[in-house]
């Protein structure tokens, strides 16, 4: 019991501890984790993510139509099941004579920021980019967002600039045994971390049941 109680003291941070980032890749029956992981960012926040003023609506527009056949949606969770980070890698028309690319879309909630969850998104979506055949992951964000520029810039982006925007590149060189095991790996370990996650969660319930919630009285 002592356990299952002290779990939900566990460090708020433990990724900062060098723990590898759980990314999982999520499907449509996630839709609505999305949905609320995305209202959660306030109005600088969208502007940031989405490059212009959002409300609410088109949010739920923006999840309501994201093809989950066609694109890749990767999402980290907290200890309470929460989405606490999401990257979108939608995969750009093939045009004849051009490279396969990818844009990466990306969301950290202000809780869960700097401990390396947006770097872990980013790593996973070019490691599924190679995996997929894709030659250039890119960024489109607005050029004074700093962190995206810095997160960008640490994983080797190159950089341009040009009225008020940024686009960031990255040349992915082709996949092999290791890009294709690195990414099973994660999947498997971010599986294992949910499972765990969910039964620490589904125990601390059944205690806090038998308990009693303090000033509930049952
Ligand atoms: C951009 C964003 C995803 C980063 O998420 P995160 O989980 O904090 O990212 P990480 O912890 O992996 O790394 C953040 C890095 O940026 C740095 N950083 C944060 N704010 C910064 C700033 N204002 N100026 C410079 N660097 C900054 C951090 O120090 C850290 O650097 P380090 O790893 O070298 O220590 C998050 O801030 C966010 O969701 N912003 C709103 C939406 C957005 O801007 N999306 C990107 C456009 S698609």
């Amino acid at each position: 019991m002592h356990n299952i109680l002290a779990s939900r003291h566990s460090p708020t941070k433990p990724y900062l501890a060098r723990l590898a980032v759980p990314v999982r890749e999520l499907h449509a029956g996630h839709r609505e984790q999305i949905l609320n992981h995305l209202l959660q960012l306030d109005e600088e926040d969208r502007r940031l993510r989405f490059g212009t003023q959002t409300p609410d609506e088109v949010i739920k527009h923006y999840v309501e139509h994201l093809d989950f056949n066609k694109d890749s949606v990767f999402g980290v969770f907290d200890s309470d099941l929460r989405l606490v980070g999401m990257a979108h890698l939608a995969y750009l028309p093939q045009v004849k004579g051009r490279v396969h690319a990818s844009e990466f879309g990306v969301s950290v909630l202000p809780e869960g920021r700097a401990q390396g969850l947006g770097t872990a998104l980013l790593q996973r979506s070019a490691v599924h980019s190679r995996n997929s055949n894709i030659q250039t992951l890119y960024v489109h964000c607005l050029a004074n967002n700093k962190a995206m520029m810095h997160l960008a810039q640490k994983a080797g982006m190159k950089v341009e600039y040009a009225y008020g925007d940024a686009d960031a590149y990255l040349t992915l060189p082709p996949a092999n045994p290791s890009t294709i095991v690195e990414e099973a790996a994660n999947e498997q370990w971010a599986g294992f971390d949910y499972a765990v996650k969910e039964n620490l969660k589904l125990a601390s319930q059944v205690w806090w049941w038998f308990l009693g919630r303090p000033g509930h009285a049952r």
